[in-house]
């Protein structure tokens, strides 16, 4: 377990914060476990009738932990499965997943927003996806998921150019629902997933199992996805990228 998760139920609600904020919530492989564990234990959880995710004021998540990269590029490991099992539980998850973003979402924490039912944002929010600048792939299979809500276009736009967003942008592309300020963004947030709870959970669960449709396609392409950006793990491209936003923390210090 990580203590840089926390899981709370309140009202059929299980909320998931990343609270790492010292590291703008980077998600390391423990955190991911932590959070695939938690998505699963609420499957089987009759008091659990929605999950929601949150971070913390101004950063929602700053995507994969830089420093595990790191060490996967410059050991030649494969690296934890954990990223891959908190993946596999958004793409099948049982229940309704809500988002609550405030400030920064970067890497996975915009692609797992693809994955949840309702996002809402406040409007200093930012979305980034740096794939590319980092010398990797799109993951979390957003390279299907994307170019079919947002058209090939913004796709292109977002998960190869990193474009920085706004949260209107993200709107618009389909993927936040809806914008707010950000003193009212998680009890607005909390409200929602709480309506969605209250709801005749048989009738939720068939309903949303139409809406989803089959995710076997998106499972296979985050799969796909994950074999290359393994492999670019390890590329030159990546580590001197890596290298260098490690160098700007011992600037920092130093
Ligand atoms: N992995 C590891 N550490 C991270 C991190 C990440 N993804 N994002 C931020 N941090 C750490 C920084 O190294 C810094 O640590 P330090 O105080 O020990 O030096 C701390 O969090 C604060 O970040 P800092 O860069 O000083 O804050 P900022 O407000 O100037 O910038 C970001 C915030 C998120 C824009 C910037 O940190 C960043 O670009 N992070 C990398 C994001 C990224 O590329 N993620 C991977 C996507 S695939």
């Amino acid at each position: 377990m990580s203590d840089a998760i926390e899981v709370t139920v309140e009202s059929g609600v299980q909320a998931i914060r990343l609270n790492r904020p010292e590291k703008k919530n980077a998600i390391t492989s423990a955190m991911y476990a932590a959070m695939a564990d938690a998505i699963k234990t609420g499957w089987s959880d009759d008091g659990v009738k929605a999950t929601l995710f949150l971070g913390t004021p101004g950063a929602f998540s700053s995507g994969n932990d830089i420093a595990d990269f790191m060490q996967v590029a410059m050991s030649g490991e494969r690296g934890s499965m954990a990223v891959f099992d908190f993946l596999e539980a958004i793409i099948m998850s049982k229940k309704p997943l809500v988002a609550g973003v405030d400030g920064l979402a970067i890497g996975v924490g915009v692609t797992m927003l693809m994955h949840c039912d309702h996002v809402l944002a406040s409007d200093r929010s930012r979305f980034k996806t740096p794939f590319v600048d980092l010398g990797l792939v799109p993951e979390a299979g957003s390279s299907l998921l994307a170019p079919k809500l947002m058209g090939h276009h913004k796709a292109f736009e977002l998960l190869a150019m990193g474009e920085e967003w706004t949260a209107a942008d993200a709107r618009e592309a389909g993927f936040v629902n809806r914008v707010t300020s950000e003193d009212v963004l998680e009890a607005e947030a909390v409200a929602v997933a709480w309506e969605i709870a209250a709801k005749p959970p048989e009738a939720m669960k068939l309903s949303r199992d139409l809406i989803r449709g089959d995710r076997s396609d998106i499972l296979a392409r985050m799969r796909e996805e994950a074999e290359i950006f393994g492999e670019r793990l390890k590329s030159g491209e990546a580590k001197s990228a890596f290298m260098a936003f490690m160098a700007k923390g011992q600037k920092k210090a130093g």
